[in-house]
């Protein structure tokens, strides 16, 4: 295929759409019939089992997304972001978040240089100020030890922390390392955010890290400075350089606000915000909570799966695997949308940083949301999916109803070997545990198999309820095992659901590490906040807005005067 060629002009995207009336005959259980089929769909790799014969492909369907594979040219593209060539095009920037949990010694190139000794050069230096601060030696202004730290950050500076935060939390090593602490996130320019953040704070017992990495996003530049003003009026000014450090790649700009450059963290224009939570921007606030050890583990546990990604073939490759099936679902059988379902509670915020459905980042939307070529060329085919979920069992007594009734949506579930927090209670049948996992491996058969009018006569249900009660089947999920859920873990699957959006947006031709889109709004708002200003300040007339918009806000600025 040219390189400016479209993927749906390819013989293999041609086939590939023949192919799917073939599939919507097979109903799924007749293809989960089949043993040999089910084994050829369930690889290991570290621990993890993936288990996807529960889609709607037989292994033909697979041999045609290989060469779907190869006519986008997905080698050469993975070969090309780990060798740190300038891959998000319209940044003229690499693409090198790999580089991030490479370990030591290790060599990654961006434009001829060796960035692997920076990022380590960074880590060791997160390391030395998290044991000071968790051992006391440093403290602040008053002497007292920081105990509580606010991360102040947005998107992509903000939800692959929380993430991994939630998900560490109840793992007993991190929770007996983080004893005594408090790590909390301030994201929302609503000052309600603030307000919840300081509850029950004081100011000389805690630290805040401003994350950014611009350094100029307007939602938490007010953050830092309401926050840089609760510090100086409770410790005066000169607190601020024991109370405030900084994670960002604009040191100028640091500075300028007030943070000593010596306590600002750095990384790289090569590091996209939305798969920024290896570099400092998660790994400073995680290690001062639990320590670096801990999030050591969590950067081996991506790396592990970087270095999967990069070397296995595409037929044993879960990254590939799970964004070969994306593509599949998308722009062949037409189902827009992915549910993230974890039955694990401290996997309660993967939906969030995968899907964000409130804010307008997110690894999988924010990326794969594109209406135009990597070429700027209009796509005649769908890109990105709605992600949304929650974890199980909660799930399923909220939207479930309409996965099994309703809309086709295929399901990510993902399960755990081991709880973090095992409990047997006497008398029960199984541990809660087990009460959990037996839903973990109830629902995919359920969606797959469904159940048909002919089971429901034989259970003699009465014949109004039938078809109420009939569940067509045929609803395509794959679920993923892992052994624990620890830091190591925790780094595994983030690292697949990266490498899944790179892996959907190279095969669909789109650049996944832009976000444009992203800008129309900013722009808007400093429009809108202009106006306030000069209605507020100088009673200046609105102007310039649509008949709605100005509506709006002449009511808003008349029903919020004192
Ligand atoms: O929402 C757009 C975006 O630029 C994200 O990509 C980024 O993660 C977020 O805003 C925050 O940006 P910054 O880290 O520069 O404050």
């Amino acid at each position: 295929m040219a390189s400016s060629a479209l993927i749906c002009e390819t013989d293999a995207w041609k086939d590939l759409r023949a192919h799917v009336d073939d599939i919507k005959k097979t109903h799924l259980r007749e293809l989960m019939s089949d043993a040999k089929r089910c084994q050829s769909m369930m690889i290991e790799f570290d621990g993890l089992l993936l288990d996807y014969s529960r889609q709607c492909a037989t292994v033909d369907t697979f041999n045609k997304l290989n060469k779907l594979a190869e006519e986008a040219h997905l080698k050469e593209k993975i070969n090309l972001m780990f060798n740190g060539e300038r891959i998000n095009s319209t940044e003229n920037r690499s693409v090198l978040h790999v580089a991030l949990r490479a370990p030591r010694g290790s060599v990654i190139n961006s434009d001829g240089k060796n960035v692997v000794p920076d990022v380590w050069q960074v880590l060791d230096k997160i390391k030395e100020f998290s044991e000071r601060v968790r051992s006391g030696a440093w403290v602040g202004a008053t002497g007292k030890a920081l105990t509580n730290v606010i991360a102040i950050g947005i998107g992509g500076s903000f939800l692959g922390p929380l993430f991994v935060h939630t998900a560490l939390q109840t793992d007993p090593e991190a929770a007996q390392l983080a004893s005594g602490r408090k790590l909390h996130f301030l994201a929302n320019v609503d000052p309600i955010d603030v307000a919840r953040n300081l509850t029950g704070l004081n100011p000389e017992t805690t630290l805040v890290v401003v994350v950014s990495k611009t350094f100029t996003t307007a939602e938490t530049m007010l953050n830092a400075r309401t926050i840089r003003e609760w510090i100086s009026a409770a410790l005066g000014p000169q607190a601020v350089a024991k109370h405030m450090v900084a994670v960002s790649t604009n040191l100028t700009l640091v500075e300028k606000f007030g943070i000593d450059p010596n306590n600002a963290f750095a990384f790289w224009d090569w590091v996209g915000g939305r798969y920024s939570v290896c570099s400092a921007v998660g790994v400073l606030p995680l290690s001062l909570q639990y320590g670096f050890a801990v999030v050591e583990k969590f950067l081996k546990g991506a790396s592990s799966i970087d270095q999967h990604f990069h070397s296995v073939p595409f037929e044993k490759n879960l990254p590939v695997l799970l964004g070969l099936l994306s593509v599949w679902n998308v722009s062949f059988l037409g189902y827009p949308a992915r549910a993230i379902l974890p039955y694990s509670q401290a996997l309660e915020k993967l939906a969030p940083h995968i899907q964000q459905a409130c804010s307008d980042d997110s690894v999988s939307m924010e990326s794969n949301g594109k209406g135009v070529s990597i070429d700027g060329v209009p796509l005649p085919y769908e890109t990105g999916e709605i992600d949304f979920g929650e974890p199980g069992t909660n799930g399923q007594h909220s939207f479930y109803q309409l996965i099994h009734q309703g809309r086709v949506i295929p399901c990510d579930f993902i399960g755990v070997v081991r709880s973090q927090q095992p409990v047997y209670l006497k008398g029960e049948l199984v541990s809660n545990h087990d009460e959990l996992m037996s839903n973990f491996f109830a629902q995919p058969d359920a969606l797959a198999y469904g159940k048909t009018p002919e089971q429901l006569l034989k259970e003699n249900v009465p014949s109004n309820l039938i078809t109420h009660k009939t569940f067509s089947g045929n609803r395509p999920s794959l679920s993923l095992l892992l052994p624990s859920l620890n830091a190591y873990n925790i780094g595994q699957l983030l690292a697949i659901y990266e490498h899944r959006v790179a892996v959907e947006g190279f095969v669909w031709g789109i650049n996944s590490f832009d976000q444009w889109g992203v800008e129309l709004g900013k722009s808007l708002a400093t429009q809108v906040r202009k106006q306030l200003h000069a209605s507020r300040k100088k009673g200046e007339r609105i102007e310039g807005f649509n008949f709605s918009t100005a509506a709006l806000l002449t009511r808003y600025l008349e029903a919020s005067k004192d």
